[in-house]
């Protein structure tokens, strides 16, 4: 597994991370046992950065990936997690609270769901814009100044709100979405996060399963699936943009791999300073997705790729409306 630096901390992290949010919710159910194996196949394939929230699972995943960090190892796991979004048990539906005393009030409920002694890298998962950012990342940075952070990202900010975090204290991490499907980042946030040396770590790196070569129709996702409420994922939308997925298939057949190394693989030959963190609740797939690390990609196959996944090629929002709030804040 090949390692990128996380922002200007002098760390590194496996170039292909672990997003841990599906083991909890939003993708239909999850076995606990099946969890562990797969996060213990992601370790032994070389993934050591793992991605968790406060609000995924209501806590559960935060205590699942503490569980495991403090089962195998503190020092051979990367932890990043986000605060930010207030959920009740059970509900979609949120509010965004990025105050300062949220921030303070989060961070120990984390430390305690993790049963560590610091964050490697904290998030503020949403920004409320009416929350000065520079009030939300000066309490960050307290948090660094305690030890009980070590690195600070932001999650889902425009690029405006980057420059001004950034001069209050360094951003280690932008996450977003980002991927063949969805490729709106490149056109400013991609570059001034080159600029800054910020990692821009890719969320959805898969297009939530879009982009592996699956069955997404609604008869086959789980009743709870939150997918099958987003546009992308209904109707005329879901069979346009699993066409437009199947144009992975050939190059994958081509280059020995499969559709998800594939879209991996294009995020990592194309941007230096991408770590993409795909979530799976199955072994098998955790594996594969590591080895993407290893499928080489030509200045061809990026061409072609570009081409066959022009941005905005994907048809529907990536988000209902409600969903984009706190988006690009
Ligand atoms: N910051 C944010 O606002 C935000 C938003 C969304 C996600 N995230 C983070 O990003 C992580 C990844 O995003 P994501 O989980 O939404 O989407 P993703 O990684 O693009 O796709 C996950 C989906 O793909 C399936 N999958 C994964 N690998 C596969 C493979 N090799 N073959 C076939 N199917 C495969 C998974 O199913 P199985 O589980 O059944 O394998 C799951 O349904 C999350 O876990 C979370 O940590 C952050």
């Amino acid at each position: 597994m090949k390692q990128r630096p996380l922002g200007r901390t002098g760390q590194v992290v496996s170039e292909i991370g672990f997003g841990c949010m599906g083991m909890s919710e939003f993708y239909g159910p999850s076995d606990q046992s099946e969890n562990w194996t797969t996060l213990g196949a992601a370790l032994d394939a070389g993934v050591n950065f793992l991605d968790t929230a406060d609000t995924y699972g209501h806590g559960a995943n935060e205590e699942l990936v503490g569980r495991f960090a403090r089962t195998v190892g503190r020092h051979r796991v990367l932890i990043a997690t986000k605060f930010g979004i207030v959920r009740e048990p059970g509900k979609i539906e949120r509010r965004i609270d990025s105050s300062p005393a949220y921030v303070r009030a989060a961070c120990e409920a984390s430390l305690k769901r993790l049963g560590v002694d610091a964050i490697d890298l904290y998030y503020a998962h949403r920004i409320n814009p009416d929350v000065p950012i520079e009030d939300t990342v000066g309490a960050m940075a307290d948090l660094v100044r305690a030890g009980k952070v070590r690195a600070l990202g932001l999650s889902e900010v425009s690029p405006a709100t980057l420059k001004r975090a950034h001069a209050v204290h360094p951003i280690t991490a932008v996450q977003s979405e980002l991927s063949l499907t969805e490729r709106a980042p490149e056109d400013d946030m991609l570059p001034l996060c080159w600029e800054l040396s910020v990692t821009f770590v890719a969320y959805s790196p898969l297009g939530r399963a879009l982009l592996t070569g699956r069955n997404l129709s609604a008869e086959a996702l789980d009743e709870t699936d939150y997918r099958r409420s987003l546009p992308r994922f209904v109707g005329e939308a879901a069979a346009a943009n699993a066409r437009l997925a199947g144009n992975l298939k050939a190059i994958a057949a081509e280059k020995g791999a499969t559709p998800s190394q594939i879209a991996l693989a294009w995020l990592l030959s194309s941007f230096p300073h991408v770590v993409p963190i795909p979530g799976t609740r199955r072994p098998e797939r955790a594996r594969e997705n590591a080895r993407a690390s290893d499928v080489r990609l030509t200045r061809d196959d990026l061409e072609r790729l570009d081409g066959l996944f022009p941005i905005g090629a994907t048809m529907g929002a990536r988000y209902t409306e409600a969903g984009f709030a706190g988006v690009n804040a």
